[in-house]
Order: C-alpha cells, then sequence, then structure tokens
C-alpha cells in the first residue's frame, strides 16, 4: 500500500476589471493583432486597488475547497507559489490560513516565479508521501500588474493577475498502474539565467518592488526545450510514451510556446490545455486556472494520463504526470 497525492478539487478567480489589447493600444505603441499574433493572449485581468494577491488566493482555495467537498479543519497545509506576496514577510501563504479559518498545519510561500506552482505541488506531495500532511491546499496566485512597467510594450502585454488553487489529499492505493493521484515530478534550475528574466527591485538592492525586466527570445527558447524534454523524462522513467499523454497542461506564457512543445511532444492540439487567451500570463496561476477551465468543459475523464510542465526566471522549470 503507498499513499499518493489526489487532486480532489480545482478552483479559480480572475478579478473582475478586464483589460483588452485594445485598452493597451490606446496607452503605449501595441496592437490588438500583434499581441495576438506574436502571444495569443486577448485580454487580462487586473486586481482592483485594495484588492491583494492572499484575497485572490482566498478566493481561489474557496472554489477548490467547496469543488473537494473540504473544510477548513480538514486541511493541514497551505502552500501559495507567488512572486508578488502582500508583504516581504510573512509568507502570504499565513495570511490566506487566517482568512480561510485553517489552524492546524504549516503555511510557506514558494517562489520559482511561473514553475511556482510546479514547485508547490512538488512539495505538497512530497509531504503527503511522507505522511507529514494528509490535506494540502496548493495556490498560484499572482498580481502582475504592480509590478510591471506599463511604459515598457515588451513586457506590460504578457502579463495579469489571477489565482488557481488545488486540493490535495493523501489516499491510499495498492499500487495499481491506473490509480489516481501524482506519479511522479521533476523539478529544475539555472541560476546562469537570472537576468534574462528578473525584476529590478527588491528589498535587498532597490527597497522598491521593481518592474519585471525580461530577454523575451532567450526566455521562449529555455522554455520550449524545458517545458518539453521534462516531459519526455518522466513519462520515459514509468515505461510510458507521448502517445500515453491524454492530457497537457503547460504553462500559459505564449501561444507559440504551447504549440512548439505540444509538437515537440507530437500531440494534437486538442490534448494541449490553453487558456491563456483570457487572462495572459498569471505566471504561478496559469497551470491551476488552465485546470479550472478543463475542469469546466469537463475534458479530464477519470484514468485519463495528464502531464503538468512550466519554466520561469531563475531559471526554474518543473513538470508532472499525473492519474485523474
Ligand atoms: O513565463 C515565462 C515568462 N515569459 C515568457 O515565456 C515570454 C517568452 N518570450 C516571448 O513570449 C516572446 O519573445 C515575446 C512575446 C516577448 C516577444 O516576441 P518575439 O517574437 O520574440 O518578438 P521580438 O521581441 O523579437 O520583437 C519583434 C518586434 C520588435 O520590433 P523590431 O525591432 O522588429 O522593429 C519589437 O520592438 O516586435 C516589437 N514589439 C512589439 N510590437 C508591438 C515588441 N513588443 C511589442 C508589442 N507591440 N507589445
Amino acid at each position: 500500500m503507498k499513499t499518493r497525492s489526489v487532486i480532489r478539487g480545482v478552483g479559480a478567480y480572475l478579478p473582475s476589471k478586464v483589460l483588452s489589447n485594445d485598452d493597451l493600444s490606446k496607452t503605449i505603441d501595441t496592437t490588438d493583432e500583434w499581441i495576438k499574433q506574436r502571444t495569443g493572449i486577448a485580454r487580462r485581468h487586473i486586481a482592483a486597488p485594495g484588492e491583494l494577491t492572499s484575497d485572490l488566493a482566498c478566493a481561489a482555495a474557496r472554489r477548490a475547497m467547496q469543488n473537494a467537498g473540504v473544510t477548513a479543519e480538514d486541511v493541514d497545509l497551505v502552500i501559495l507559489a507567488t512572486t508578488t506576496p502582500d508583504n516581504t514577510f510573512p509568507a502570504t501563504a499565513t495570511r490566506v490560513q487566517a482568512k480561510l479559518g485553517i489552524r492546524s498545519g504549516a503555511a510557506f510561500d514558494i517562489q520559482a516565479v511561473c514553475t511556482g506552482f510546479v514547485y508547490a505541488l512538488t512539495q505538497a506531495d512530497n509531504m503527503i508521501r511522507l505522511g507529514q500532511a494528509t490535506c494540502a491546499l496548493v495556490i498560484g496566485a499572482e498580481i502582475y500588474s504592480r509590478i510591471l512597467d506599463w511604459e515598457d510594450r515588451g513586457t506590460c502585454v504578457l502579463f495579469g493577475d489571477g489565482a488557481g488553487a488545488v486540493v490535495l489529499r493523501a489516499e491510499t492505493t495498492n499500487g495499481v498502474e491506473r490509480d489516481r493521484g501524482i506519479i511522479s515530478t521533476k523539478l529544475g534550475a539555472d541560476g546562469r539565467f537570472y537576468d534574462s528574466l528578473y525584476v529590478d527591485g527588491g528589498p535587498a538592492t532597490t527597497g522598491t518592488a521593481g518592474y519585471v525586466r525580461m530577454q523575451g527570445k532567450e526566455v521562449f527558447k529555455h522554455a520550449v526545450e524545458h517545458m518539453s524534454s521534462l516531459v519526455l523524462g518522466l513519462l520515459k522513467a514509468e515505461g510510458l510514451t507521448t502517445s500515453d499523454l491524454d492530457w497537457l497542461v503547460p504553462h500559459q506564457a505564449n501561444i507559440r510556446i504551447i504549440n512548439k512543445v505540444g509538437e515537440r511532444l507530437d500531440l494534437s492540439d486538442e490534448k494541449v490545455i490553453v487558456s491563456l487567451e483570457e487572462h495572459a500570463n498569471t505566471s504561478a496561476a496559469t497551470i491551476p486556472l488552465a485546470m479550472n477551465q478543463a475542469m469546466e468543459r469537463q475534458l479530464f475523464k477519470p484514468g485519463d494520463l495528464i502531464g503538468l510542465t512550466a519554466m520561469g526566471g531563475g531559471f526554474t522549470f518543473g513538470a508532472a504526470l499525473l492519474r485523474w
């Protein structure tokens, strides 16, 4: 008998204010056509003044808990992946824990930028397998609108605000192949590329939050490579091939990255979940947002093999393989 982490609920939240590509073209030198063609993004959501990352996280988490049928008493771990915490410290996860009325277990943030959700899911899965938690809330929540240079058209059109969450429960299995849950995860980092995608501020540098700076082409190239090779590696380790994969939920940064990853994995477009058009790149929140969209479309069926994959600043990268 083995313990596996099973996703029992998914939830998402997008702030009500929508900023379209046309809206952006009124303030910077860009067009709806350029943004759609080069990225696949049509619009992004923007948090209201006073709305915090913890608010977005709680809204997504509440929906995930409701879908999973769990209460605050059941949850004994909260991991929040975010690059835009409410404050430098304490961890925004502790505020989320308090707001949701969760009183037991650990609560902490993970900073792996766009790979944050996969890092957080991996950490929760490891703790569940070790018996250190039984029911985890894994959340990705971001307010990128507050760390964007709204005069830099190379970055400000790409990102948005939003949150997604899953509830992971410990369940025992008899080791049969098609048992539900997370099968394996793999994380990586290559800090030599720190300056390729970073924020030019921080408590120890400028004392201000700073703005996103990115070498887009460099990030693009590495994203395609890491996101595809990690999934191939996980499949191979399980004696599986890409034809066994029912769904791929990639980090939603650019439709051209997603398409190239899909091609490398030899997946038809229908098997690749894309929600980017609606919310742009919400960093650590994109994978649970995309999963939530797939749930709403009732795409995932019991027994389906699903791959998650992401790459972000650092560089960091990670992937997970799970059985629905
Ligand atoms: O989650 C991880 C984080 N980020 C990513 O994954 C992003 C990865 N990179 C990308 O998605 C792409 O590199 C971008 C979308 C950022 C840029 O696309 P690109 O095809 O690499 O374009 P580019 O940077 O080579 O720019 C092409 C042209 C340039 O003009 P010139 O020099 O050819 O005259 C840019 O100045 O497009 C121009 N450009 C724009 N034009 C209109 C750049 N941004 C814009 C814009 N609107 N918003």
